[in-house]
């Protein structure tokens, strides 16, 4: 299972209900639509002041439905209900969610959300005081005690121009939490997987570091696969932009040069099932970073002594040898030659499950672009060439062989 076929010809019942906010479900129907599932979605009057149904139908390419009720009324929140995968309510007023908690079912949306036996999220938007009212609280707290999942509202400016708690979550989060919610039966479920991302950073002075052209985008991929896959992530990277992208449901621990890396990840380790080492580790540091910011005047013939850094690699294997975890590792090898003949090199010098080989020579391979093109070398010898593919469906052929080692 991974994350471009998690949403493939997945039922959507998207609910949207009376808030400025409605603007924004319909990103978030486009976005799931674009990612392969079927969104149907259900207006309320109240939406309608402020959306139209026909702009969802526009987004989605199926019908919309409103309280305007046809022939086939008496059983559309039937059918509607039944085959839905999941049912997210985004905006979800406090009107809505106190209609949900109290089982009324006076329109479409709410007897649909009655006769489904999916999954329910909400996403709430509202004004902070309305939020913040125990009636709404006591809401929260029946639909919470019933398993409905709560996604915000988050923080910010909201039309009345006040600030506070109140503001639906962003589509691009939305979307995060509708994957987690249809991850949860995955293969990885209750297994714990890490993911080193990013580069590292080692200081010569206060101003100025050693560091590689590293992204994080490759690592963030594998912690979104991994999620999609059912499992706990923790995700630890280095201080590049792409790397501080934390897929929703991931665990982030923020590290800057390899000894907090080394040290970060031996801790994960210890309960972790599955460690990928896809951060681009610097292997040397400077002996003695200077406390104060060198000098241009010093700096004419500067050299600055380097120290090697620790392997975190053999570090994860000689700690396994006494804990027993992680169970399987995954590392990268970036190479600019032979890759084959040093992919299988590191893949036994590390002690690794498999190695991720990939040339980065190559112009639409490796740092800085979406795409990647690997080879998966195994302890067992196997070895599957990838073709050129996105850093998404490099990550998903991972995770798919992580998956297999735990399902054969
Ligand atoms: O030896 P090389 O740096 O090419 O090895 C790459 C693999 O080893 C990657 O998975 C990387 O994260 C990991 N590595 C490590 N500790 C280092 C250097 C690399 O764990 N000091």
């Amino acid at each position: 299972m991974n994350q471009i076929s998690l949403l493939r010809d997945k039922h959507i019942l998207l609910g949207v209900t009376g808030s400025i906010a409605c603007y924004k479900a319909i990103d978030l129907a486009s976005k799931l639509t674009q990612a392969g599932a079927l969104v149907d979605v259900i207006l309320t009057q109240s939406a309608q002041q402020f959306v139209t149904p026909l702009a969802f139908q526009a987004v989605t390419g199926r019908q919309a439905y409103t309280d305007l009720w046809g022939t086939d009324a008496h059983v559309i929140h039937i059918g509607l209900g039944e085959s839905a995968d999941l049912f997210v309510i985004a905006p979800c007023t406090a009107d809505t969610m106190a209609k949900l908690a109290h089982g009324r079912a006076d329109n479409l949306l709410t007897i649909t959300a009655l006769a489904a036996r999916c999954p329910l999220l909400i996403a709430p938007a509202m004004d902070g005081g309305m939020w913040a009212h125990a009636a709404t609280q006591a809401n929260v707290k029946t639909l919470a005690a019933r398993n409905v999942t709560i996604a915000g509202p988050a923080e910010g400016r909201m039309a009345s121009g006040l600030k506070g708690k109140g503001r639906l979550v962003e589509p691009a989060e939305l979307m995060g939490h509708v994957r987690l919610m249809l991850a949860q039966a995955n293969p990885l479920a209750g297994k714990h997987v890490v993911v080193t991302a990013g580069g590292t950073q080692e200081a010569i002075d206060p101003v100025r570091f050693i560091s590689n052209h590293s992204s994080g985008k490759q690592g963030v991929a594998l912690a979104q696969a991994a999620l999609d896959a059912g499992a706990t992530v923790t995700l630890i990277t280095g201080p590049t932009a792409a790397a501080r992208s934390t897929p929703v449901g991931a665990t982030r621990v923020a590290i800057t040069s390899t000894l907090d890396l080394e040290q970060a990840t031996l801790a994960a380790c210890q309960t972790a099932d599955v460690l990928i080492m896809a951060a681009a580790v610097a292997d040397y540091r400077a002996a003695a970073p200077a406390d104060q910011k060198i000098k241009r005047a010093q700096m004419s013939d500067l050299s600055v002594q380097l120290v090697e850094n620790p392997d975190i690699t053999i570090a994860v294997a000689n700690q396994k040898k006494q804990l027993g975890n992680p169970l399987l590792t995954i590392g990268f090898a970036a190479e600019s030659q032979n890759l084959l003949e040093n992919a299988q090199r590191k893949l036994k010098k590390k002690s690794l499950d498999l190695i991720v080989g990939n040339d980065i020579t190559a112009k639409d391979a490796g740092f800085f672009v979406d795409t990647n093109r690997v080879v998966l070398v195994a302890k067992d010898g196997s070895i599957e060439r990838l073709p050129l593919q996105s850093k998404v469906a490099v990550s998903e052929a991972v995770i798919d062989w992580i998956s297999n080692q735990f399902s054969g």
